[in-house]
């Protein structure tokens, strides 16, 4: 039988093209908020006996993770035979240790949360830094898909003479994997974060790539500070001005008018959050994922 797919986000850009990818069905859910604003929700549909995947991208996660826990808890009260979790955006992945004494280490309990309400999860580049895998603090199967190969398709069709640029060591990864796409030269800058809102962006001589167009590649933006001082060094150092690609477009309050505002040429994301900026699809990654981690061919 064929899965059902709950989407747990009205606007979700991936709830239609998911559901096409995997040849399921939706599941039909009545979500409201009841007068004092607690989380009402009913399947409309009938899940007993199906495979029931939870779409939801965990950006804004505090509301959306209570809906999560509670439509996974019921699908399986009603007698679902598995929920899985398409989260294609992956909350709380950086805070990755315990940088101030007290703190939480958010990435774990989010985890050990996310781990007790489903079967697997399947989510789209997570933030994996001092982490080296989700295996690492999940406590179910899981699998991180890559956006590189889009990323580097986009990158491809678009962009003449590309320079990827990483903002910082964390982004090592995404650029090592979208220049093995493109088989553009990359280079790789240096952040000094002293708040959330408060980078200092270290270049090495340029002047060698004037005649390119960088391109910052990053997985999340998020005030949009990386990338806007970024943008102001490779300026200084006498660059081009350059277009931002990121995998999850968090965007906080005006970040990305920001972006604009500081001389980027064009910001591109993929569509994990619905945003404007969204410019290549995750579906048909997320699909073929899925089929892995369950044996739900698509
Ligand atoms: C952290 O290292 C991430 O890879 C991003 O660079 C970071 O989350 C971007 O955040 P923001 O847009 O707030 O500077």
């Amino acid at each position: 039988m064929r899965p059902l797919i709950a989407n747990l986000e009205p606007d979700s850009p991936l709830c239609a093209p998911f559901t096409k990818a995997m040849r399921a069905e939706h599941a039909f859910l009545e979500l409201r908020r009841f007068p004092d604003g607690e989380t009402y929700l009913r399947f409309k549909s009938d899940v007993s006996k199906r495979h029931v995947i939870l779409l939801c991208s965990l950006d804004r996660p505090d509301d959306k993770f209570v809906r999560l826990a509670f439509a996974a808890a019921t699908a399986r009260d009603l007698g679902a035979k598995s929920v899985g979790l398409v989260c294609p955006y992956l909350a709380y992945m950086r805070q990755d240790a315990r940088f101030v004494a007290g703190e939480a280490v958010s990435s774990v309990c989010f985890a050990k949360l996310l781990s007790s309400q489903a079967d697997w999860l399947v989510t789209v580049d997570p933030h994996l830094h001092r982490h080296k895998s989700l295996s690492d603090f999940f406590e179910m199967p899981t699998v991180a898909v890559q956006s590189a190969p889009l990323m580097g398709d986009w990158i491809r069709r678009f962009v003449e003479r590309p320079l990827l640029v990483g903002p910082d060591e964390e982004s090592v990864q995404w650029v090592a994997a979208v220049a093995r796409e493109t088989n553009a030269p990359q280079v790789v800058l240096n952040k000094i974060r002293s708040g959330d809102r408060d980078i200092e962006i270290r270049v090495p001589e340029l002047d060698h790539w004037r005649g390119h167009t960088p391109v910052l590649v990053d997985d999340i933006i998020s005030t949009g500070r990386t990338m806007i001082e970024t943008t102001k060094a490779l300026k200084r150092a006498g660059l081009r001005s350059p277009i931002c690609v990121g995998v999850h477009g968090v965007f906080a309050d005006t970040a990305c008018q920001q972006l604009l505002d500081a001389g980027v040429q064009r910001v591109v994301t993929s569509n994990t959050v619905k945003h404007e900026t969204n410019a290549f699809d995750v579906s048909g990654i997320l699909a073929a994922a899925v089929s892995d981690i369950c044996g739900l061919k698509p």
